[in-house]
């Protein structure tokens, strides 16, 4: 079988059943530039709604009643169940794009081409370039803590002033305060590489800005990973130290 020469006219496309190939790799094409901007899109807005999540569950330890009554106010918006549902749609969008690209980047490289050689060198640029490695590992990782932490206290929305409550035992279980431990570490891991990743992927970095990109990033990384990490125990501590108070 000859393979149809690379500048075949129109008509012959048209007429010889390979349109629906030149069709399919239209598709695809767009598909992959949806894709491009797509997946730093919505990893940027569950940064922004991480950021404000810390915020409000932070509330949980250093004013348990303000936090309770931002609970209800917040419940009572009519606006929530549409934030909700495009939380929904970026936290589905983000991980399901990215592994569609990397396998059809894998599929591009070929069996034969080694792994990837990393532009960055030593201290925090080598860890940056381990974090976007194992970027995957830690993107399966929230997934499953998402389905575990949705069902604990989102399926079953906690009534008004029983937000803490219902936290503490969400979080009562060793395996549970585990998987909040471990999912802040991911949170942090993923951020090191993912900040800078996602505005180099949007072209939005330059020379003049890629330094202030990379701090921003790191500092990111290091308040949301340690945020999330260290929060969930610092409040069963406090909830059991006030258990043993006479
Ligand atoms: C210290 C760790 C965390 C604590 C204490 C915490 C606490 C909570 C609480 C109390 C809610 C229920 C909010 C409500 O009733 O409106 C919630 C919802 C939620 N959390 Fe977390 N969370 C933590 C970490 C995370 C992380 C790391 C992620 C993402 C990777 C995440 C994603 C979500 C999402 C998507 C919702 C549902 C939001 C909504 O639909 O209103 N959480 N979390």
């Amino acid at each position: 079988m000859t393979s149809p020469p690379d500048t075949a006219p129109q008509g012959l496309i048209r007429d010889s059943g390979l349109a629906g190939l030149a069709a399919a790799a239209e598709v695809g094409v767009q598909g992959a530039s949806a894709a491009a901007w797509l997946i730093p899109i919505s990893g940027l807005v569950l940064v922004l709604f991480l950021v404000v999540h810390l915020a409000g569950v932070s509330l949980a330890l250093l004013d348990p009643t303000t936090f309770e009554q931002v609970a209800e106010v917040l419940h009572r918006q009519p606006w929530l169940p549409p934030l909700e549902l495009a939380l929904a749609a970026a936290l589905l969008l983000h991980p399901l794009l990215a592994l569609l690209r990397s396998a059809s980047n894998r599929q591009a490289r070929g069996a034969v081409a080694g792994p990837q050689r990393s532009r960055r060198d030593g201290g925090l640029e080598a860890a940056a370039a381990l974090a976007g490695r194992w970027a995957p590992w830690s993107g399966a990782l929230l997934l499953v803590f998402l389905v575990v932490h949705l069902a604990q206290l989102r399926l079953h929305r906690p009534a008004a002033g029983a937000e803490l409550e219902a936290l503490l035992a969400a979080l009562a279980s060793p395996f549970s305060l585990g998987l909040y431990g471990l999912a802040g570490a991911a949170v942090g891991l993923h951020l090191l590489q993912g900040y800078e990743s996602a505005h180099r992927s949007l072209g939005w970095l330059e020379p003049g800005n890629r330094e202030r990109i990379r701090w921003a990033g790191r500092a990111l990384a290091l308040l949301l990973g340690a945020g999330f990490s260290v929060l969930p125990i610092a409040l069963v501590l406090r909830a059991s130290l006030a258990a043993g108070m006479p």
